[in-house]
């Protein structure tokens, strides 16, 4: 079974001058593919992963994650913005304990998980750090942490490397990779940068502006584990070539 399902789904946000985002969107996502969403600004990305994500409902079609169809969020499909939205008065280690915490969880249950995925996310030196400081790239780290540590099947993160440096987001694509084969998440990625899209996944969905079409599916046809030096290839350099012609077409 897949691990998403998504059959002609159109969504239009009402309004006096209703909004057509997405037009007939057909996508299957298998339990622990890594997909990244590519496309324009404006072109309905954020869309899409919001409606999984089930902060918005579907105009039109359907949308299932393992089987069911999605009603509204929930903690089997974990959410990571171009800001991690922390607690500025809360460390790290409480930002990232607040979902079991919040659920009643006894502490036996999370903490050694807790433990594990800071381990992971190379946070286990900061977590008496308040928010304010770390940098832009921990901050997100802890952002992936939270939704790892609330055991979420499905990561759905909308351009979570958008905001930080160059050098840094090298750093960050390096670290989810490394995370994506420890933990065998399923992870629908948002981006507009072709580099960071072969890099990360396994499937591109390329998408065309207004409304939002998916245009051209691409398998990556890279091996892993992958690192940086791929992003010099020839085959990389080749890929990244026919995407940029897909895209202007
Ligand atoms: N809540 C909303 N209400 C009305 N229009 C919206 C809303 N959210 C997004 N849109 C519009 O839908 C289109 C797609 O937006 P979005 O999904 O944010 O694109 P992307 O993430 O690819 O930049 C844009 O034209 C945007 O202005
Ligand atoms: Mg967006």
């Amino acid at each position: 079974m897949s691990a998403i399902t998504i059959q002609r789904l159109s969504k239009t946000y009402p309004g006096a001058q209703p909004v057509h985002a997405l037009d007939d969107i057909d996508l299957q996502v298998r339990q622990g593919e890594f997909v990244a969403l590519l496309g324009p600004s404006g072109c309905g990305k954020s869309t899409l992963l919001n409606l999984i994500a089930g902060f918005e409902q579907p105009s039109d079609g359907e949308l299932r994650v393992d089987g069911k169809p999605v009603a509204k969020p929930g903690p089997e499909r974990g959410v990571v913005f171009q800001e991690a939205a922390l607690f500025p008065w809360l460390n790290v280690w409480d930002n990232v304990v607040f979902g079991p915490q919040m659920a009643g969880k006894p502490k036996a249950e999370y903490e050694a998980h807790a433990h594990e995925m800071l381990e992971i996310t190379g946070l286990s030196q900061f977590t008496k750090h308040l928010p304010v400081q770390l940098s832009g790239g921990m901050r997100q780290r802890v952002g992936i942490a939270r939704v790892l540590t609330l055991g979420s099947q499905v990561l759905l993160m909308d351009e979570p490397f958008g905001a930080l440096d160059a050098q840094t987001r090298l750093t960050m694509q390096e670290l989810l990779l490394s995370v994506w084969s420890r933990l065998q998440k399923t992870v629908v990625f948002v981006t507009h940068d072709i580099d960071e899209a072969i890099l990360l996944a396994d499937t591109i969905y390329v998408m065309s502006a207004r409304p939002g079409r998916i245009t051209t599916r691409i398998d990556v046809p890279i091996e892993r584990p992958r690192s940086l030096e791929l992003t010099t290839s020839d085959v990389f350099n080749r890929l990244k070539r026919d995407i940029m012609r897909q895209i202007r077409h």
